[in-house]
């Protein structure tokens, strides 16, 4: 696959790193514990890493909420130790992507500091600063404006009260932040993933948004309003624009956006002449439902709207949403895993997706996450799917020495990366062979995407290259389908059973069967 970028034909991991491994006892993951984990990442096969905020934080947020866009929080390391698994993670063939949160600082950060300190300081509007808030709503509940006593005027926040919004008009702002970009490439990190990307921008005559006439009680509170005017405002392509500008003065690196927005919307996130972002993140399978005919729709509504040209991504899960195996179920989510692994472009997937990890209850006392705290009970908690990783059955899951900061599933002694190991069928090992199988058939990242169907709870495409056909069968339904085919090999099942057999005619599809076949 010479002819590609590396994140092209990229499977990306991603690490939440206060739970991935724990080196220093805390109960919190850490560099060092990446580090110490880098071999598994290797022999299952992904190519790059992206590794959620490690910078200096107060945690408000647990790491969305930066002081330092150019330091390491002593919680996760030092910079030594971030040089060292950097250097470790190319030698052993892997790239790393960082976490870049441009559209807040934490209110720690000195540049809040000063700028909250009079209103006649530099740095004043650096922030959005108003006499009178509007009616713009937080993502974590409440107003977004703060009234500061100290010098009488209001701040935006679109999450947390200890997450300022930056500026991103003011030019001194841009240049600032540009730097740390630049601080971090230079160190040879590969790419970013740009947090809130479509929020960066917020109108600048701050007009109210409109009533949301779709808003449903148990909703998140902000859905009451439309935001037009907070989100997704059309000068945040030109700064997108000069982000990937900066991003490519270094060869070989990626722009990834975070962007919750419906795919047309989405779409020009790749910028006009494809200048912005590598990859707007695509979280169709997130947010779709869990049918053959929805995932169909949802795939051919995704590769009909991608201009021409632009590279397709496709996300399986993140620290922000319910576990796929939660959601879906255990059958399912194998199913998930060769429905992604079998999609056209770059994959994302997130840490202990592999061992088929679920979502862990949390006790209303134990709750750690802003989120539910601020709305409890609306179900917008994110612990449940940050839990640590379960490594083996000894005592905290071989993740800590410690107490884990967030509590593990009752199933680790059965669910964890050396019960699976040893099974040759488990969820691990389906992961293992199709990123093997994609690794050696590039049909499977760029051949053509064709004959998307869902039929009789099946969901089916065929992968085409220059020189071979793969067909992808899903059984995404209750019942046992019947499917008819001319004829083919069996290149992988969900199952890990049917490799090699030949198959043709009418075949019986099991709910949660899935197959990879090679076509003639
Ligand atoms: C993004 C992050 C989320 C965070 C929020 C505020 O959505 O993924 O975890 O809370 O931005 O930074």
């Amino acid at each position: 696959m010479q002819e590609f970028a590396w994140w092209q034909h990229s499977v990306i991991y991603e690490i939440y790193p206060r739970s991935f491994q724990d080196s220093s006892g805390d109960g919190v993951g850490d560099l060092n514990g990446i580090l110490e984990r880098l071999d598994y990442l290797v022999h299952l096969g992904i190519d790059a890493v992206w590794i959620s905020p490690i910078y200096p934080s107060p945690m408000a947020d647990f790491g969305y909420d930066v002081a330092d866009y150019c330091g390491i929080d002593p919680l996760f390391g030092t910079m030594e130790e971030f040089d060292r698994l950097l250097a470790e993670v190319h030698r052993s063939g892997l790239k790393m992507i960082l976490d870049f949160v441009p559209n807040h600082t934490s209110d720690q950060h000195p540049w809040f500091l000063e700028s909250r300190s009079s209103r006649d300081n530099p740095k004043r509007d650096w922030y959005l600063w108003r006499d009178e808030p509007n009616n713009w709503l937080s993502h974590f509940g409440g107003s977004t404006w703060e009234r500061d006593n100290a010098t009488g005027q209001y701040y935006c926040h679109s999450f947390l009260k200890q997450q300022p919004d930056l500026n991103w008009r003011n030019s001194a702002v841009k240049a600032a932040m540009f730097d740390t970009l630049r601080f971090w490439l230079q160190k040879g990190v590969d790419g970013f993933r740009v947090d809130v990307m479509w929020l960066m921008i917020k109108d600048d005559q701050f007009r109210d948004n409109p009533p949301n006439p779709g808003y449903r009680m148990g909703q998140p509170s902000h859905h009451r309003l439309l935001a037009v005017f907070n989100s997704d405002r059309p000068e945040v392509h030109e700064l997108v624009r000069e982000m990937r500008a900066v991003v490519d003065e270094f060869p070989q690196r990626v722009l990834i956006g975070e962007i919750y927005l419906p795919v047309p919307q989405l779409m020009t996130y790749y910028g006009l002449d494809l200048k912005g972002a590598n990859l707007p993140f695509n979280f169709q399978l997130l947010q779709c439902g869990w049918s053959a005919d929805a995932v169909a729709q949802a795939i051919s509504d995704y590769h009909g709207a991608i201009p021409e040209g632009a590279w397709p991504n496709w996300v399986l899960g993140n620290h922000d949403q319910p576990r796929i195996a939660t959601r879906v179920g255990p059958r399912q989510a194998r199913v998930a895993v060769m429905l992604l692994l079998t999609l056209p472009g770059t994959l994302t997937m997130y840490y202990g997706e592999e061992i088929g990890m679920t979502n862990v209850p949390i006790a209303a006392g134990k709750v750690q996450d802003p989120a539910e705290k601020n709305e409890p009970g609306l179900g917008l908690g994110r612990d449940p799917e940050r839990t640590p990783m379960p490594w083996d059955g000894t005592a905290s899951a071989g993740f800590t020495t410690g107490a884990p900061w967030l509590p593990l599933g009752d199933d680790y002694k059965t669910v964890n990366v050396a019960a699976l190991g040893q099974d040759p069928r488990s969820i691990l090992q389906l992961y293992r062979k199709l990123i093997g199988l994609r690794r050696g058939r590039p049909t499977l990242v760029n051949g053509k995407l064709q004959s998307v169907a869902a039929e009789n709870g099946v969901l089916r495409f065929v992968r085409i290259g220059t020189n071979d056909r793969i067909l992808v069968l899903l059984n995404m339904g209750m019942d046992v389908a019947q499917i008819t085919l001319d004829g083919g090999t069996v290149l992988a099942s969900t199952g890990l059973d049917r490799e090699g057999e030949t198959v043709s005619g009418t075949l019986d599809l099991k709910s949660g069967d899935g197959l990879a076949i090679d076509l003639p």
